[in-house]
C-alpha cells in the first residue's frame, strides 16, 4: 500500500538510499536536511523527492516544518529517524558543546520528530517508525562516548515507544548499521579506518542499500508483527 514517508537527513548517505528505495516502492517520500544546500538541490533534481530544510535537534523548528510538510505531502505514516552527526574525540578532550551537539542531533531529534508525529499515527491507527542507530551504540567505540550514548539511547527509546504504540497499529524498530560507505565514515582517518575494515568479517564496508533494504521491509504491511526490535547490518563485525 502506498504511504507517505519522511526520512530525516535524507539527501545523502544512508538517508538518501532509504529515501530513494521507499520511492521505488511507490511511497510518497519527503526528506529533511540541514547543512548541505548544494547536495540537497542536486538530490531534489536527481530524485524528484521534496527536501525540507530545518534543524531536527530543535523542537520548535520541527513543529513548524512538520506542519508545512504535512500540508504539502500529507499525513506522515512512515518516519525514518536517520539524521546524525559525529564529533569524535576521546572523553578527556571532549567539550560540552561536542557532547550536546551529538546528543541533540542524534537522540533528541528522535523525541522531537516522534513526539510531533505520533498523535496523528495514533489517530489513524497506523504508523511505521524506524530509528537508524549504529553498531557503535551496541559495542561502544574509542572516541565516541557522545555518539555511542546517543545511538544506545535510540535503542531504549525504540523499545519504550514500541510498547506504548503496539496497540495502535504503530511499529517502532531500530536498525544498527555497521561501517557503511558514506561521507561520515570517509571522514575517519585513513589508518584508523583501515584497522576498522580489517575487523569486518565480510571484508569490506557496507553500502547504503544494505540498510535501505531492511527499512523497506520494516515499513511494509508485512512487518506488522515486528516491533521493538533492532536489526543489525554490520558485515559480522559485532554479533548480538
Ligand atoms: N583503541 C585503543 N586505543 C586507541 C584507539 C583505539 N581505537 N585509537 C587511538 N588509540 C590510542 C592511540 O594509539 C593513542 O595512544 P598513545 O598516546 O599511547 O599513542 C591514544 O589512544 C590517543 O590517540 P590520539 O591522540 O590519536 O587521539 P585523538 O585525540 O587524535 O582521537 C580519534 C582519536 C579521532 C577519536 C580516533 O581514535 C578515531 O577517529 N577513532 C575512530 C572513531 C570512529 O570509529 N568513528 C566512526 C565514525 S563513522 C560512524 O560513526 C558511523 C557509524 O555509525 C559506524
Amino acid at each position: 500500500m502506498k504511504r507517505t514517508a519522511l526520512v530525516t537527513g535524507g539527501t545523502r548517505g544512508i538517508g538518501r538510499s532509504i529515501a530513494t528505495a521507499l520511492k521505488d516502492d511507490g511511497h510518497s517520500v519527503a526528506v529533511t536536511y540541514h547543512g548541505n544546500e548544494e547536495t540537497a538541490q542536486r538530490f531534489v533534481h536527481e530524485t524528484g523527492i521534496a527536501a525540507f530544510k530545518f534543524d531536527v535537534s530543535q523542537f520548535a523548528a520541527c513543529d513548524v516544518s512538520l506542519k508545512q510538510i504535512e500540508r504539502d505531502v500529507g499525513p506522515i505514516d512512515i518516519l525514518v529517524n536517520n539524521a546524525g552527526i559525529t564529533r569524535d574525540v576521546p572523553l578527556h578532550k571532549m567539550t560540552p558543546a561536542q557532547w550536546h551537539e551529538v546528543i541533540s542531533t542524534d537522540l533528541t531529534s528522535c523525541f522531537n520528530m516522534c513526539r510531533l508525529l505520533i498523535g496523528g499515527m495514533r489517530d489513524r491507527g497506523f504508523g511505521r517508525i524506524v530509528n537508524i542507530s549504529s553498531i557503535n551504540g551496541q559495542k561502544g567505540q574509542f572516541g565516541q562516548t557522545n555518539y555511542a550514548a546517543a545511538k544506545a539511547g535510540m535503542l531504549g527509546f525504540t523499545k519504550a515507544l514500541a510498547l506504548e504504540s503496539a496497540a495502535r497499529g504503530i511499529t517502532v524498530n531500530a536498525v544498527a548499521p555497521g561501517y557503511i560507505e558514506t561521507d561520515m565514515v570517509a571522514s575517519v582517518a585513513k589508518e584508523v579506518l583501515a584497522r576498522i575494515v580489517s575487523q569486518i568479517p565480510v571484508g569490506h564496508l557496507g553500502q547504503g542499500d544494505d540498510v535501505a533494504r531492511i527499512v523497506q521491509f520494516l515499513v511494509s504491511e508485512r512487518a506488522g508483527f515486528i516491533t521493538g526490535s533492532t536489526i543489525t547490518a554490520n558485515g559480522g563485525q559485532y554479533l548480538v
